[in-house]
């Protein structure tokens, strides 16, 4: 019997989850659809509600619900829990568990560009990606993980909670070259014209700086990184990786990641 999957979130039309996962569920064969739903916060009980009554195997969730979604749920995962945010819910019969792979997706995505990552990695950014970042980067073993933000006190919560350390964003431009990997985790880049979180001048080549934001390709963080010899990594590996681990958990597949990123990436390019 065909199987059912769907992503929600407000606006919905641009997603590329229905995208990728259809075109992994044709790779591996499997009888399964996966749809947008556009869900606006009054609905998201009333949507949530179908879906299980209709029996649908799995969904993704994504701005704005990663939050309010969690009430609505049974059981969280420890990572769920950490950065108080969903972005997938596997069912077992009608109990729901949220999970959250955007960190673990953003890791996995890292040390495929590379795999003996090592040295001290600099967050740019304290919101909640910057959180599932440095909480998978720490369960993954890294403990030298610094973060810089604007607002300095939101630095020095999440350092905290990491038993990280936190700098302001004047002595991250002045210490940057002591970074073996600098992760933007904001969302300047996002629009037209934006500048940079914070200055690259003291960027040292050959140093990784990698961007969650993949739509632009190329921000012009990696922009300025590149200028300064900097090897860069896009955000399209993390949103890879993040339906690949949601992928893995509904259907028990490991699909092709690195496929997946050269079409992703010739679509978006
Ligand atoms: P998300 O969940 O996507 O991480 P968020 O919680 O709103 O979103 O966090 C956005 C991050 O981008 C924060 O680190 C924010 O810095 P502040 O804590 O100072 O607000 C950062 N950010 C947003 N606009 C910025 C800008 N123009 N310059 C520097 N940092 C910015």
């Amino acid at each position: 019997m065909k199987k059912w999957y769907a992503v929600i979130g407000d606006p919905i039309g641009h997603s590329l989850s229905p995208f990728m996962h259809e075109q992994w569920f044709e790779e591996h064969n499997i009888d399964a659809a996966y749809i947008p739903v556009h869900t606006e916060p009054f609905e998201l009980e009333k949507v949530f509600h179908a879906m299980r009554t209709l029996g649908i195997s799995g969904f993704n969730v994504t701005l704005p619900h990663k939050q309010a979604i969690i009430p609505l749920l049974d059981n969280l995962d420890e990572t769920a829990i950490a950065m108080s945010a969903v972005n997938t819910v596997t069912f077992n019969g009608k109990r729901t568990t949220g999970w959250n792979t955007d960190g673990d997706g953003f890791v996995r995505s890292l040390m495929a560009k590379q795999p003996d990552l090592e040295g001290k990695v600099l967050v740019i950014g304290a919101g909640g990606a910057a959180r599932g970042i440095a909480f998978a980067l720490k369960k993954a073993g890294f403990d030298s993980v610094t973060i810089t933000n604007r607002t300095f006190r939101r630095a020095e919560e999440l350092a905290e909670a990491m038993n990280g350390n936190a700098v302001t964003l004047r002595d991250a431009e002045l210490s940057l070259a002591e970074f073996s990997t600098i992760i933007q985790t904001t969302s300047v880049g996002l629009a037209e014209d934006e500048g940079l979180p914070l200055s690259l001048d003291h960027a040292a080549a050959g140093t990784l700086a990698a961007d969650i934001i993949y739509n632009p390709l190329e921000t012009p963080f990696l922009k300025a990184a590149e200028a300064k010899g900097c090897r860069t990594l896009n955000g399209i590996g993390m949103f890879v990786y993040q339906g690949a681990i949601a992928f893995e958990k509904w259907t028990g597949v490991s699909p092709d990641t690195e496929k997946m990123i050269r079409i992703l990436t010739e679509k978006l390019g």
